[in-house]
């Protein structure tokens, strides 16, 4: 089963992660393949995942996470996932250009629900490196990427769908690693679901190192 679209190429993609700090693409994915991983995103066991203080900041926002690679159950369509991305982008000439060492090994599902107040404007941590992925798999928002300027007042509008794929820069991609600034708006109706996959250098043991 193809999981992207044909055609989607992640040398552009990293050309412009390289280039502004972050891109993104509605419709990445194979509406075929989308279906195929709802199918086991639909079947995770959110709540179980969550442990002492993190657990009452999602609660109180409502929105949940389940985590792979620290549970006995196994993701396994999730995990073939990560891992096939992980590939993808390591193989792309912009990666053997700049740094090949993408192996993700940190992985959330969050499932925002109506009444979430989405995420304000931040950056991700400095201990997430080289690149972050977000995957929207179900639902509807409005990303904002407002890059290296904080106080820029006219962010990009990003609109994340079913299948839109979003790529920021983290430490040690490239030169210029400054992680750049982005928010998350609630949910447009319903629910949304994203994968948000990350290579945390806290890991001493990167879990996915699988190449096709
Ligand atoms: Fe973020």
């Amino acid at each position: 089963m193809e999981i992207f679209r044909p055609g989607l190429n992640f040398d552009h993609l990293l050309s412009d992660v390289v280039t502004f700090g972050g891109t993104f693409v509605t419709e990445a994915f194979t509406r075929e393949y989308l279906e195929y991983i709802n199918e086991e995103i639909d079947s995770l066991d959110y709540g179980q995942y969550q442990s002492g203080e993190e657990a009452k900041v999602y609660e109180r926002h409502r929105d949940f996470r389940a985590r792979i690679y620290d549970t006995e159950a196994p993701i396994p369509r999730l995990t073939d996932m990560v891992e096939y991305i992980g590939w993808r982008i390591r193989s792309a000439g912009v990666s053997k250009a700049y740094n090949e060492l993408f192996y993700p090994d940190d992985v959330n599902v969050w499932r925002y629900t109506d009444q979430s107040s989405g995420i304000g404007r931040h950056r991700d941590y400095s201990h997430d490196q080289l690149l972050i992925v977000g995957v929207t798999t179900k639902g509807y928002c409005t990303l904002e990427y407002y890059g290296d300027d904080p106080e820029n007042t006219t962010p990009k509008i990003w609109h994340a769908g079913p299948g839109s794929l979003m790529l920021l820069r983290g430490p040690g991609f490239c030169e210029h690693d400054d992680r750049p600034w982005h928010g998350v708006n609630p949910p447009l109706h319903g629910e949304r679901v994203s994968i948000i996959i990350r290579q945390d250098i806290r890991n001493s043991q990167p879990e996915s190192k699988k190449d096709y």
